[in-house]
């Protein structure tokens, strides 16, 4: 695992854009993995800019999201569809059939998942995940458990994780507590892997990676057996390492 630090917030944002940008001029149609919450949202920011300002175009460039609540439709505004339309897509020239997201809202859940699995599949695999990291060392919405499934499902989400969650929603509004997820074998078959960290509520979370050993109760160890994970972290993240 090769390892990023910078000072701050700001400096991480403006390195994975520039991480996530250098990607695209690599390889204007590649598949991006994307994550929701927080810490992403100077990096899309940055983003923003850089189409906006320098040109970078997302025309041919297609689009995974990790997860998505259950029950929460494109339209809803909680639902992380409307996250990434909000922070990312309606301010760049993505195409709207190269965004692939699970449906919330799918009667046939099980079908959902195999549908999302092959259209990654189809369309030759995700290039760059981006992938931010839960207090309890979840991954998308893989809590810790005794076991994980390595391929996309629906899942309970952590008490931790709707906690922390509750921020994104009004008071009167319940977090869903199911959300569907890329399983970890989904996220590990990705040829790159961009981890990132910030603040001192990571912590924890990074000094637990840091340690050479994988368990489904920690599930961000998984990243450990991943050839090529980049992680980014700023100060405050590596605090205990
Ligand atoms: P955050 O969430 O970026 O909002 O801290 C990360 C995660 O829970 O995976």
């Amino acid at each position: 695992m090769r390892l990023i630090f910078t000072d701050n917030y700001k400096m991480l944002s403006l390195r994975a854009a520039r991480y996530l940008a250098g990607q695209i001029e690599l390889k204007p149609d590649c598949n991006l993995g994307l994550p929701t919450g927080s810490t992403p949202l100077g990096m899309y920011d940055v983003l923003v800019r850089l189409h906006q300002e320098e040109g970078l175009s997302l025309a041919e460039v297609s689009t995974f999201n990790l997860d998505e609540y259950q029950g929460l439709g494109r339209d809803h505004p909680r639902s992380y569809y409307n996250y990434m339309k909000e922070n990312l897509f309606q301010h760049v020239d993505i195409k709207e059939e190269n965004i692939n997201f699970f449906d919330g809202t799918a009667e046939d859940i099980e079908q959902e998942c195999h549908r999302f699995e092959n259209k990654i599949a189809a369309s030759g695999g995700i290039d760059l995940m981006i992938l931010g990291i839960g207090r309890n060392g979840h991954i998308g919405f893989n809590e810790p458990a005794e076991e994980l499934r390595s391929h996309s499902h629906l899942t309970e989400l952590a008490e931790e994780t709707i906690k922390a969650n509750q921020r994104f929603f009004q008071e009167e509004e319940e977090v869903p507590g199911q959300a569907l997820t890329m399983g970890m074998g989904t996220i590990l078959k990705s040829d790159r892997i961009l981890l990132l960290a910030s603040g001192q509520s990571k912590a924890w979370a990074v000094k637990e990676l840091m340690k050479k050993r994988v368990s489904p109760r920690f599930p961000a160890s998984f990243l450990r057996v991943h050839p090529r994970v980049t992680l980014l972290i700023d100060q405050e993240a590596a605090d205990k390492i």
